[in-house]
């Protein structure tokens, strides 16, 4: 079975971007894979944000990632910062990486240039490298991540092959798997659709939380962004002159696992299409809904898959850490 690794940041309200074009593929691959998935704590210290907030997100995050179903029978979930390797083999990544490489980023140079690259953290920079560290642990063959990580997953496979060219075959270089266009790989902000739908959006009403009741999911949808046409052919799927409803023709197709032409083809107006869509969302978040409360209801049984998850977790990344500690010459202890 090929061995699978991702991860998701406990930062923000997870929404519908998160659910359709990453953590449902996990889902989906669980019982095709050997599958890890990690909530990336470590992650989240790359931007400002208090403990307390961090502290609660890690746990809303693997309690609803449990919620959406993963089967922790199936799968491996754990929490970063319960596993040391990352950060010791990101260390070794980081010497191996170039300053340039990073400084090319298109991440970094999108979020650094709210504060200014003065004062970004240096964890921003380095984040790909302890990205790379997380997947090339587990001799990861497929990284089912969203397009924005296309440079980072190039990146990784690029430090893999020079460490291995350097020091000796070590790392697995592995493939990103990345959502077909259409397919949720970028769901858009439902206010400003040439944005993707994210955590930190300053428009809340376009992002759809994964905790958001039905009143608010039809509130929302209803007051999504469309345009002006009209007439028989309003309602098309083109999302370079008419992202809105593009967007939402997609939405529709994955909640219904449609095509998004046969979506198209039932709709001449958006009014309709949009009462569609919000019932779909709301019957898709129901039954995650419930399960996160009976999940929450049980704290201790999160914690426990979680323990589980990191004691399987750390044996591998222990293995592979002990490998390219002594690939690079490092003098293991008597
Ligand atoms: N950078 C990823 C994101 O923001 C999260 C992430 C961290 C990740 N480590 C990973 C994804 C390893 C895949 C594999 O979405």
């Amino acid at each position: 079975m090929p061995r699978v690794f991702s991860g998701i940041q406990p930062t923000g309200e997870p929404h519908l971007g998160n659910l359709l074009g990453a953590v449902r593929y996990w889902v989906e691959d669980q019982r095709l894979g050997d599958c890890f998935y990690c909530v990336v704590d470590l992650h989240a210290l790359t931007i400002p944000g208090e403990a307390a907030d961090l502290r609660k997100a890690t746990t809303t995050m693997a309690t609803l990632l449990l919620a959406a179903g993963l089967d922790p029978d199936a799968c491996t979930l754990f929490v970063q910062s319960h596993v040391p390797a990352h950060t010791q083999l990101s260390w070794l990544l980081e010497c191996t990486v170039s300053f340039g490489e990073l400084r090319r980023m298109t991440q970094f140079k999108d979020k650094s240039s709210k504060g200014g690259e003065e004062a970004a953290r240096a964890g921003l920079f380095t984040y790909p490298v302890l990205m790379a560290a997380d997947i090339l642990l587990y001799d990861t063959d497929r990284v089912p991540v969203g397009d924005d990580q296309r440079q980072h997953l190039e990146l990784t496979r690029d430090l893999a092959s020079r460490f291995n060219t350097r020091y000796g075959q070590t790392f697995v270089v592995p493939e990103a798997s990345i959502p077909p266009a259409g397919r949720g790989a970028r769901i858009m902000d439902l206010q400003e659709p040439l944005k993707k739908m994210s955590k930190s959006s300053e428009s809340p009403q376009g992002t759809i939380g994964l905790f958001d009741d039905p009143a608010t999911v039809e509130r929302k949808v209803k007051r999504a962004v469309t345009d002006t046409d009209s007439g028989p052919d309003a309602v098309r799927y083109d999302p370079l002159t008419k992202p809105g409803v593009a967007n939402l023709l997609e939405l529709l197709a994955i909640a219904e696992g449609t095509g998004i032409e046969e979506v198209a083809g039932r709709y001449t107006q958006y009014g309709p299409l949009k009462a569609d869509l919000a019932a779909a969302v709301v019957s898709l978040l129901e039954p995650i809904q419930a399960s996160y409360r009976a999940w929450a209801s049980d704290p201790s049984a999160v914690a426990e898959v979680l323990a589980a998850g990191a004691k399987h977790a750390d044996g591998i990344a222990r293995a592979t850490l002990a490998r390219a500690y002594d690939a690079v010459g490092l003098v293991a202890p008597a």
